[in-house]
């Protein structure tokens, strides 16, 4: 049995150490032929890691829970059964299925039986939307890959480990929080773990169309270019791109790296922007292979302080979002969520997210290249983590690509950022800079960003002179006037400057308010007083020469270890703008009156 580094911590006695990373990431799987294994699957509730190793910690390598062992006779001792077990459902996080696992931190082993008949020459790749944060993927008892990371997509091929007939996966999902994780030990959101998206079958023919990625070429508004790779270095494959609404079609040739590269000029091209989310279908053949996908063409860049798409400058009129569930709590994972969420966004008048602070789920990204929303896409390094430790790095290196793997064609997107309100440091300044060379090197076609912090003040101004700044294409800043530091009011004297001429998206402010909690507004939490505080934030804002968008914390309330006031706050982060239940505050028409005024004099594209 193999296992990265990852699980060899949680094996570390067993002493074995080869590595079993997914496959190269599949893209753009609803629209391939899958075979869904969501549902009720047998979960046992495993804390001492028993189903892994023995009573001196070895690794269980013949007899552990990847067997889902059976007795064969009454004597038989199999002191476990997936079959007696209860069930959780898949998607979904454990935390909200039972009130006793509310609070649970540690290892849940998941099972799924089912039939299979397998293909000739197609092959099977297990794929998961997510899994927080290591697990382990087995099929019939064959370990076939393991993952580090929460929010991202991966999948493994499982082609040689499947037979005909009854099947069954066991899937080993731990979220102990750890220091060199990424996320580190704290956050202020709740640590839902478990297969919190979709999990399924993918079938491909052998070779097949691994990856592509369509764009505008930047500083243009009607070449598109882009790639199209194989899943093997095959050369001279003829690959054919077809925007069929457009009457385009390009066959080209592959690469000895199995890549072929192409470009169109498409003069008719209506861009993708909020006003009009235009997306195309867009199909790639090669071969015995088809795949199709629906994309927008959108160029996005900067000009000193100015932010423009499809080369006109505009405001980033937006909200954070974090993928809690409305209504019932607990991860975010439907289409509906996707569309309640990003509706309340439009509701506000808002034409931007930041979907905060990891990946979420792609119906999310889907939704809003349909509802035309922008979006600031990030991955969770987020307060301190290990900067000196290269598993660390590694690791949010690896959660950075499979980001950017997945939802680089989405045009929604306009916006990477590598990571939140991390402290400056050398250790951490060259961490994240590893993080955007990153970036840059798997899409230059967008911006790049992080959430920072104020460093310096003169008085009442607060200067943005972070040294990651340097690197950035937009400033992301969080500040809390009003809430964290002094007085709503205290913001009617704030001045910002920074020494970069590049715009600024003021990527947090905002206070909390539980809803229907009425009084003055030095009443803390109180409607008025967040009320009180967005009128004199939004006043603040405006008198910021380089600011070019803003994206308040946070369109509602969501669950959060760090937030126990009784009556008020109940685990809950409660500066939403709208309850969990989806009850508008006050504020809520404060920012939307603000962005109807902003929208309202913003030039047409
Ligand atoms: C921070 C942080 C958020 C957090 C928020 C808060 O700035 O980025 O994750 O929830 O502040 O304190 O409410």
């Amino acid at each position: 049995m193999k296992f990265s580094k990852a699980i060899l911590v949680v094996v570390a006695t067993a002493g074995i150490c080869l590595a079993q990373p997914p496959a190269p990431l599949l893209i753009d799987v609803g629209h391939r032929t899958t075979i869904s294994l969501n549902g009720p699957w047998h979960a046992i509730v495993d804390p001492y890691d028993t189903g892994l190793k023995d009573y001196r910690s070895h690794l269980r390598s013949q007899d552990g829970f990847f067997q889902n062992a059976k007795p064969k006779t009454p004597q038989d001792l199999i002191e476990y059964s997936f079959d007696k077990s209860e069930t959780l459902n898949v998607p979904g996080d454990w935390n909200t299925q039972r009130p006793a696992l509310l609070f649970y931190e540690g290892t849940v082993w998941y099972e799924k039986s089912f039939v299979f008949h397998p293909k000739p020459n197609i092959r099977v790749f297990l794929h998961l939307g997510a899994a927080n944060y290591l697990s382990i993927m087995s099929v019939n008892g064959t370990v076939v890959c393991d993952h580090e990371g929460g929010f991202t997509s991966f999948n493994c091929e499982v082609t040689a480990a499947l037979r005909e007939g009854e099947n069954f996966v066991v899937i080993y999902v731990n979220n102990q929080r750890k220091a060199e994780g990424v996320p580190t030990l704290s956050t202020d959101w709740w640590n839902y773990g478990g297969l919190t998206r979709d999990v399924q079958l993918v079938e491909v023919p052998e070779r097949f169309i691994q990856d592509s990625f369509l764009h505008l070429v930047p500083g243009t508004l009607d070449q598109i270019s882009g790639w199209v790779k194989l899943s093997d270095t095959t050369s001279g494959q003829k690959i054919t791109v077809r925007i069929p609404e457009l009457t385009l079609e390009k066959s080209v040739l592959t690469d000895r790296a199995g890549v072929a590269e192409f470009s169109f000029s498409a003069a008719s091209l209506r861009r993708w922007s909020p006003e009009q989310p235009k997306l195309y279908k867009v199909e790639l053949e090669s071969g015995s292979d088809r795949v199709e996908d629906e994309i927008g063409f959108r160029s996005i860049e900067v000009r000193g302080h100015d932010i423009l798409l499809n080369g006109s400058p505009l405001f980033l009129r937006g909200v954070s979002i974090h993928e809690e569930a409305p209504y019932r709590s607990g991860r975010a994972y439907t289409e509906d969520d996707a569309k309640i969420l990003l509706g309340w966004a439009k509701e506000l008048g808002a034409n931007f997210v930041r979907l905060a602070h990891y990946p979420h789920n792609e119906h999310m990204l889907r939704m809003a290249d349909r509802m035309g929303l922008m979006v600031w896409s990030e991955i969770p390094v987020y307060w301190d983590i290990k900067w000196d430790n290269p598993a660390t790095l590694a690791n949010a290196e690896t959660q950075l690509t499979e980001n950017i793997t997945r939802d680089k064609n989405r045009a929604s997107i306009v916006i990477w950022s590598v990571g939140n309100e991390t402290p400056v440091t050398d250790a951490r300044t060259k961490f994240m800079r590893s993080l955007v060379k990153t970036a840059r090197g798997l899409d230059s076609t967008r911006l790049i960003s992080a959430a920072l912090q104020v460093q310096h003040r003169d008085g009442s101004t607060r200067i943005i002179d972070d040294p990651l700044g340097a690197d950035l294409d937009v400033l992301g800043c969080n500040e809390y006037i009003g809430w964290y530091e002094g007085k709503p009011e205290d913001a009617d004297k704030a001045n910002w400057k920074s020494p970069y001429d590049k715009p600024l998206i003021m990527s947090e402010f905002g206070g909390g308010a539980r809803y229907g909690l009425h009084g003055a507004a030095d009443l803390r939490f109180s409607e008025e007083w967040q009320e009180d505080l967005y009128k004199h934030q939004t006043a603040m804002l405006d008198r910021i020469p380089f600011l070019r968008g803003t994206s308040p914390w946070i369109l509602m309330d969501f669950r959060s270890p760090r937030r126990m006031l009784p009556g008020i706050q109940d685990f809950y982060n409660r500066k939403g703008l709208v309850s969990d239940q989806g009850q508008k505050k006050k504020a809520f028409y404060v920012l939307k009156k603000w962005y109807e005024a902003k929208a309202a004099h913003e030039p047409e594209y």
